[in-house]
């Protein structure tokens, strides 16, 4: 039998959906994406192979695909960008920390919608094992939702209202690994041949300890090793994060047809992005640190594209916490250049704000960034100050030493500095994973309490808490003036503080990520605009960089912002060149002032300039006095 080509995928498909009344659509969409699916699979399957499955996939997704959807991917292939924009703003919470319940972000829509957020990701809500779960990361049903948090049902209730008020919905989707006790690992565990495939399993300590020489280690304090043995399946099994997390054989091209089809799932639900939890994992090599293999690209490409036949309006986001050469390539890079993540979070960005705060110096951020190939204009930095994860101090060795540091220096300073261990220290953090095998060690905290307030609060020193707020705000700023979409860790915007209550459930009190995971507190929420409450504070100095952005096109992710310092590192300058009009950022990194020559921000000549966080118009003529903590976003006066 000849082998079955793209355009036997096509014959197939048209049959399958011969009554639907979209399919001059899909087939349009199928001639468009077929070649890259195709290109995809054939980089690490036998494509003829693999494809019949995939089409199946397909007509069975877009057949299930609800009215209101197929609208809503007529409107964003139309408006293909929506992710890019200026007043694209993210948000990130737990449904329960945040709103009880899915029902109950129904209630606090308005509340997202005053601060101007427009992409909200609803962190893990699908079910996940009993007892710890790695934060719901640890999944044991890809096709139901946690019960106490609601159902299937109230997912796509709660997206529809979402898109109502024109916020997307993102969701996650672990597939580096399943729960112990999710089906295909339950299965694999009664001694089916078939989904024991579904894993990596070695019946003795070979093949492990030949990986193991060159794998790092994830949580080496609470999952120690890479490998976990399992009576049941009679041998070792994969476990890169917790034993209790099987990572998955996506050798075996059943693996990828499982999740094109969760992906249409979950898509059909209302997701319009997915995020690719933990995706640089997904392929083992040995020799290697099986991180960021070209075979996690081909198969991302293989599931874009059937995303992009089958449900059009989902983008994808790709959690790729790796160092600055490999991260581009998740937004594409050479052949996969477009055809990838549209998203990805910037890491670096995240760890060289902290570390241009600790030292007062922005040499090394631009020196990092401006190592960063380009991007696709088609795609986008996620860019953030928190997450619910810890902060790993990736900077590199050859960065620091461009600027004359010790990149293990640096690094064990930040660590420190952060932990609030460091001599004149402003932070309040904690070490998480300390590794004494490598002296490695990561930061938790929220950003308020990393940034100072919380030691401001307990100082009692009411300037030093006006400039830990200014700090918060400046860092902020630079996040959210950066270009890409911004993302706000829940309670931020109201500079909530470290919460130690997890220590009290036994499924959190080792992990010390849950300290700034804190419950949204709704009394915070309440506005009392002049206060001067922390709280209110925050919220305003966050709504006003919102505000600047939507009315600044150059904000727009598809051209690249340059970093540099002054000839005073403490000042920092991001220039944004954009046809629309061009933007130039001024950062004091430091809680002095400095003093800044004509010239010194060159962009900028002499005269008005419109500062458009603080709405105000400055004019540059003779030196320029830059307050503690000063983040302006000048253009010219039109
Ligand atoms: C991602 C998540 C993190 C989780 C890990 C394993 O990095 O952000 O919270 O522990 O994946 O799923």
């Amino acid at each position: 039998m000849a082998a079955f080509s793209i355009a036997d995928g096509r014959r197939r498909l048209a049959s399958l959906l011969a009554t639907d009344p979209d399919l001059t659509d899909v087939l349009t969409r199928y001639d468009r994406w077929a070649p890259d699916l195709w290109d995809g699979l054939a980089t690490v399957y036998d494509a003829s192979e693999v494809l019949p499955a995939i089409v199946d996939v397909l007509a069975a997704v877009h057949l299930k695909r609800p009215a209101p959807l197929r609208q809503r991917d007529r409107e964003r292939i139309l408006r293909p960008d929506w992710f890019q924009a200026a007043d694209a703003v993210g948000y990130v919470a737990y449904t329960d920390l945040f709103a009880g319940d899915l029902q109950g972000i129904r209630s606090h829509i308005d509340y997202l919608s005053d601060l101007g957020i427009t992409y909200l990701h609803l962190m893990p809500l699908l079910t996940p094992r009993p007892g710890a779960n790695d934060g719901g990361y640890a999944v044991m049903d890809y096709r139901s939702v946690r019960s106490d948090l609601g159902s299937m049902d109230d997912l796509a209730d709660v997206a529809g209202a979402l898109h109502s008020a024109g916020i997307s919905l993102t969701l996650d989707l672990v597939l580096n690994h399943v729960a112990r006790e999710h089906e295909w690992a339950a299965k694999a565990r009664t001694g089916d041949p078939h989904y024991r495939d579904y894993f990596h399993i070695y019946p003795d300590r070979t093949m492990p300890d030949a990986f193991e020489k060159d794998l790092p280690e994830v949580f080496p304090a609470f999952a120690p090793g890479n490998f976990t043995w399992d009576d049941d399946v009679d041998g070792w099994v994969w476990t890169t994060f917790n034993e209790w997390q099987w990572d998955l054989n996506w050798a075996n091209p059943d693996v990828l047809i499982e999740f094109a089809d969760i992906i249409g799932f979950l898509a059909n639900r209302g997701a319009d992005c997915i995020r690719l939890d933990a995706i640089a994992f997904t392929w083992k090599r040995l020799g290697t640190n099986s991180q960021n293999q070209p075979e996690v690209h081909a198969l991302t490409q293989a599931l874009r594209a059937a995303a992009r036949i089958m449900c059009p309006a989902l983008i994808f986001k790709a959690e790729a916490i790796v160092g600055p050469q490999d991260v581009v390539a998740y937004l594409g890079q050479g052949a996969h250049a477009g055809k990838v993540s549209e998203l990805a979070y910037h890491n670096s960005l995240m760890v060289q704000i902290w570390s241009a705060l600790a030292a007062r110096d922005g040499r090394l951020l631009a020196t990092a960034l401006s190592r960063f190939n380009p991007i696709p204009v088609t795609s986008a930095w996620a860019t953030y100050l928190r997450c619910h994860d810890d902060i790993g101090w990736a900077i590199d060795d050859a960065d620091a030493a461009a600027v004359g540091w010790d990149g293990f220096g640096h690094r064990s300073f930040l660590a420190d500095f952060y932990a609030g261990e460091f001599d004149g220290s402003f932070a309040s953090g904690m070490h998480f994973q300390s590794n004494p095998a490598t002296g490695d060690r990561r930061t938790s905290g929220t950003a308020a309490s990393l940034a100072g307030i919380e030691s401001a609060v307990a100082s009692g020193h009411a300037a030093t808490l006006e400039t830990a707020l200014d700090r918060l705000t400046c860092a902020y700023a630079m996040v959210f003036g950066f270009g890409g979409l911004p993302l706000l860790y829940m309670g931020d915007e109201l500079g909530m503080l470290n919460d130690h209550s997890y220590l009290d459930d036994p499924a959190k009190a080792g992990d010390n990520r849950w300290m700034h995971r804190p419950a949204m507190d709704w009394t915070l929420a309440e506005r009392h605009a002049s206060s001067g409450r922390i709280a209110d504070r925050t919220f305003t100095a966050i709504k006003r960089l919102i505000r600047a952005r939507q009315e600044l096109p150059a904000l727009h992710a598809s051209v690249a912002t340059e970093a540099f310092v002054t000839d005073d590192p403490a000042v920092l300058v991001f220039q944004r060149r954009h046809a629309a009009g061009s933007l130039v950022e001024v950062y004091n990194l430091s809680e002095t002032t400095r003093v800044l020559w004509p010239g010194a921000i060159s962009p900028i000549e002499p005269g008005p300039v419109r500062e458009h966080i603080s709405g105000e118009t400055i004019t540059i003529a003779g030196p320029v006095i830059l307050p503690p903590y000063a983040a302006w976003w000048l253009t010219a006066p039109e």
